[in-house]
């Protein structure tokens, strides 16, 4: 991440009194109020934006700091209680001894992903480790208990901490924390637990996120929105505001947009106004943006704000907004459906007559929240007639094009910069912040700033899809699946996001990764008055196979076979067509991923068996699994990525690889790959990361495209930078390139070749020699019935979750999940591993607890996503079974991992205590009425 003319100065606050107190053991006085937040003068006044702020509510523990030794959390502290106290944060964790090893450990045991909850994780661990040098798991998991992570699954942060305290102890001395420098041997990296490149920023505190970086004379930029699901809204007297309102300097509407008033993330279907028009369409649409000093912007009454509101009623629900002469929210999409989604193979309703049994079935899921520990943010300026948007994104370039729209300028003249990510998971693939940043800084020619709340981010950024599915699938006595017939509708909210994706992607994934002959899978996204959904991790798979896994088990239970015998029987193969009719050829591991469970499968049946045949009490034990495949990159659609390599006259090489990393650890991959492809050694690498007035289109970090587009990219351009260095010495293929300390020797045979680096000319981009390679996956257009090649490489893998169920509660808990993925190679273990972790705790999640409903507990207090307690061990077995197209082989891994979690413990419910909830989450009033009615011989769910 590079800034433009960006600083991180502390920020004077006028008006208050002097508190001194100490900070990393350094004697500080300040001048704000005391009733201001510690967070946010450690941050604005002293420039310490290691600790983050994720809630301002106490409920995320990212601000954790040690004041007087104890864990707290800095935005729930006045500044004023620290005078004469010691106050510790991230920045200071070098300093001690326990500080420093929790950091080593972080970055060994990959425990730091996008990094927004590591300094509250280590600051917590650090207040653990001075007062028990040797806890137990228990008491690491109590102790960070109250920070949340959304990446890892924790697991390894949970070992991180225990090593570190294991090494404190007294097992190693004390000497320098330095992190590890892990060098493999030039070709050698591939494979390789490489530390990640951009680790040590994340463990020192001295990562960039969007709200981290912003010139100090930055205006703030806030947004009016609505508080009603649907509303007609008229604007009084904006001038006579703002002339009142000392501190105000503008209020930006509809009007001031210069180009269009609308973008989206697939531009044939984009339909979202930066700022409404006459009437709101969801509550948390913007409708104004007001900027000016930020005391001002932020002492601002919205009641103060002039708009009248008329509240109109809703289409609340996917019901109401396909009920016959239901008002249209869109007038050019007839009936609320945004898009239909279809693949067809075969005479489904005739297999189904012929089948030996046929299960019949219907589940309902709800928003789901992404809850990334950062909230959107970023800062804009405009520079001559050009734009600069420095912000937290997964898309520089699809921002850079909706930029351009909005502002009525060429693309050129949008400047995007990714800061670091802290988390997107899909989410920030849409534009947040950028529209208003970019519409005030151009009209005001002076920088603004703009940091979402957390509430502001619930309401207003996209969620997972609700999904209503109707299924029927049928099998032979033997077991063979024959047929599948798939109805899903999305709710796909006010706009149109990446519901055409969903709707597309679903269709070609329903059946799971197994041969079915006759299938017919439809799914439609229809528009309501809710939040718009968007794309979150597995663009809607995650909740197809909810509902056919589950299926897949009753047909299974049905016909007498094992639950997992039932899906080897059926794996895909690389000779069986899948239902669009592609045959895979080599790399389909999906069989070997759940042959890989068979003995563990096998144990925890009976191991589940004997504890329910012993229970006296409430608890009864089961064991699910679950299977799932996952095309990588876009649906048959282009989707290209290009990388650029270059050599410096100093012998070290830039590379250009625009693979936004939002803690899936693409920085480190992509150059593991450059590396070997190129024959260098890692440490060579000067790595530029996203900006797009430096770095080619990578595309979007998304449909778990990076590892096998861009690393594809990578690979092409380091192979091609080697020939031209050959090439340049005059020698053959088979030579070999050294690279040393000024320059870059070929040895052909007997002969070797210095090239003299500094003597030679320098190209257009200021290198010796320039590389550049564009990769595009394979596929092909799908015909009017979904035959053809969507994908080129498909990822699969397949889970099983042990789990504990509180009969008279309804509580359930996760023993253990045992997830076998097939990545093709395994490019990094240590991050595949915690894609998978981190896969397995949102798959979690899902599944029991968590489900947003607009309007109602937009904080993290009320929506709950998993804590460390929660999460159980993770047992991740890596099979490789190599693409014939990937980087070495590689597939994608990022969304695959959270796929097939959700429905094994759904499985593992039935088969504890025998019941099927067709509404998720499984929450304990659910589970428990289920049981009831079971008990009672009602229906249920
Ligand atoms: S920012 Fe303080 S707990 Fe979330
Ligand atoms: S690494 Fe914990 S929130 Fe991203």
């Amino acid at each position: 991440m590079m800034s433009v003319a960006g600083t991180r100065e502390p920020r004077a606050q006028a008006g208050g009194q002097s508190i001194e107190f100490r900070v990393n053991g350094r004697a500080v006085s300040v001048s704000s109020s005391p009733l201001q937040r510690l967070s946010r003068v450690l941050r604005e006044e002293l420039g310490l934006t290691g600790t983050k702020v994720g809630c301002d509510a106490g409920d995320c523990g990212a601000c954790t700091v040690l004041l007087d030794g104890d864990p707290v959390c800095a935005c729930l502290v006045a500044t004023g209680q620290v005078e004469g106290c010691e106050v510790t944060t991230v920045e200071g964790l070098a300093d001690t001894n326990v500080g420093a090893r929790l950091q080593q450990a972080f970055l060994t045991h990959g425990a730091a992903q996008c990094g927004a909850c590591t300094p509250g994780m280590l600051i917590a661990a650090t207040a653990l480790l001075d007062r028990n040098s040797t806890p137990h798991e228990n008491e690491v998991m109590d102790a960070i208990g109250g920070v949340l992570c959304r990446c890892t699954g924790y697991r390894k942060i949970i070992a991180a901490i225990l090593d570190a305290a294991i090494k404190n102890a007294g097992v190693e001395d004390t000497a320098s924390a330095a992190p590890t420098a892990i060098s493999p041997a030039a070709g050698a990296a591939v494979g390789k637990r490489l530390v990640r490149l951009d680790g040590k920023q994340k463990v020192d505190g001295s990562e960039i996120f969007g709200a981290d970086e912003t010139p100090a004379s930055a205006l703030a930029v806030r947004a009016i929105r609505s508080p009603y699901h649907r509303a007609r809204f008229h604007f009084g007297d904006l001038a006579a505001f703002v002339r009142d309102h000392p501190g105000i300097d503008a209020v930006f509407t509809a009007k001031d947009v210069p180009g269009k008033n609308c973008y989206g993330v697939i531009s044939k279907f984009a339909d979202q106004p930066v700022f409404a028009e006459g009437e709101a369409r969801h509550r948390g649409e913007a409708i104004a943006a007001v900027v000016g000093e930020t005391a001002a912007v932020e002492a601002l009454e919205t009641a103060d704000f002039p708009v009248s509101w008329e509240e109109l009623p809703p289409l609340g629900d996917i019901d109401a907004a396909l009920a016959t002469g239901a008002r249209l929210i869109h007038e050019n999409r007839s009936g609320n459906i945004l898009v239909r989604g279809r693949v067809v193979r075969g005479d489904v309703d005739k297999a189904l007559d012929a089948a030996d049994a046929v299960v019949e079935a219907e589940y309902e899921t709800g928003f789901i929240e992404h809850a990334y520990i950062e909230p959107e943010a970023g800062f804009a300026q405009r520079v001559g007639d050009q734009i600069e948007i420095q912000a937290c994104t997964q898309s520089p370039y699809m921002d850079r094009s909706d930029i351009a729209a909005i502002l009525g300028i060429a693309p050129e003249r949008v400047r995007i910069i990714p800061t670091a990510v802290g988390g997107g998971f899909g989410s920030k693939l849409d534009l947040s912040v950028q529209p208003f940043l970019a519409v005030a800084a151009w009209h005001l020619g002076k920088p603004v700033r703009m940091v979402y709340s957390r509430t502001e981010s619930i309401v207003s950024t996209t969620k997972r899809h609700p999904a209503r599915m109707r299924l029927r699938g049928g099998c032979s006595k033997e077991g063979k699946l024959l047929a599948l017939d798939f109805a899903a509708d999305f709710n796909t909210g006010a706009y149109s996001s990446w519901g055409p994706t969903v709707s597309a992607r679903v269709p070609v994934h329903a059946s799971g990764p197994y041969y079915v002959p006759h299938y017919r899978a439809l799914t439609r996204a229809v528009h309501t008055n809710l939040v718009p959904a968007g794309a979150f991790r597995g663009f809607g798979v995650p909740q197809a196979a909810i509902a056919q896994e589950q299926l897949y088990d009753e047909l299974a239970d049905r016909v007498g076979i094992d639950r997992l015998e039932f899906r080897i029987l059926n794996a895909l193969d690389e000779h069986t067509p899948t239902v669009t009719g592609q045959v895979l050829g080599e790399g389909v591991g999906i069989r070997a991923c759940l042959e890989a469970l068979g003995p563990k499968w096998k144990t925890a049946r009976r191991e589940a068996a004997e504890f329910n045949s012993n229970a006296a009490g409430a608890l009864r034990r089961g064991v699910g699994v679950a299977g799932m495949w996952y095309g990588c990159g876009n649906t048959s659609l282009p989707n290209p990525s290009t990388v650029r390599i270059g050599l410096k006259r100093s012998g070290r090489i830039a590379l250009h690889q625009g693979a936004v990393d939002i803690g899936q650890g693409s920085n480190t991959i992509v150059t593991q790959i450059c590396a070997d492809a190129l024959g260098a050694p890692i440490e060579r690498f000067d790595l530029l990361s996203g900006d797009t007035s430096i770095t080619p289109d990578c595309g979007k970090t998304s449909a778990s495209r990076q590892t096998l587009v861009t690393g594809k990219a990578a690979q092409m351009a380091g192979e091609k930078l080697r020939r031209a260095m050959l090439k340049l010495a005059g020698a053959c293929d088979c030579a070999t390139v050294l690279f040393n300390d000024g320059g870059v020797t070929v040895r052909d045979g007997d002969k070797s070749h210095v090239l003299a680096l500094r003597d030679l000319p320098l190209d257009n981009y200021g290198y010796v020699i320039t590389s550049e390679a564009t990769f595009d996956p394979p596929t092909s257009p799908l015909d009017e019935n979904g035959q053809g090649v969507p994908y080129a490489v498909f990822g699969f893998g397949a889970h099983m979750a042990e789990i504990e169920v509180d009969t008279e509660l309804g509580t359930v808990r996760v023993l253990k999940v045992t997830a076998a993925h097939d990545v093709g190679r395994a490019i990094n273990p240590t991050l595949i591993e915690g894609q998978i972790e981190g896969g397995v705790a949102q798959g979690l999640g899902m599944a029991l607890m968590e489900e947003f409903f607009p309007g109602k507990g937009e904080n993290l207090h009320d929506y709950l996503i998993p804590s460390a307690g929660d999460i159980p061990p993770v047992e991740s077995i890596l099979i490789e079974d190599p693409s014939p197209i990937g980087p070495f082989g590689a597939k994608g891994i990022g969304e695959q991992a959270v796929i097939p979690t959700a429905p094994a413990i759904l499985n593992a419910l039935h088969d504890a205590v025998g019941i099927r909830l067709r509404r998720i989450p499984a929450t304990p009033d659910r589970v428990r009425a289920a049981i009831l009615a079971l008990q009672k011989g009602e229906a249920h769910g």
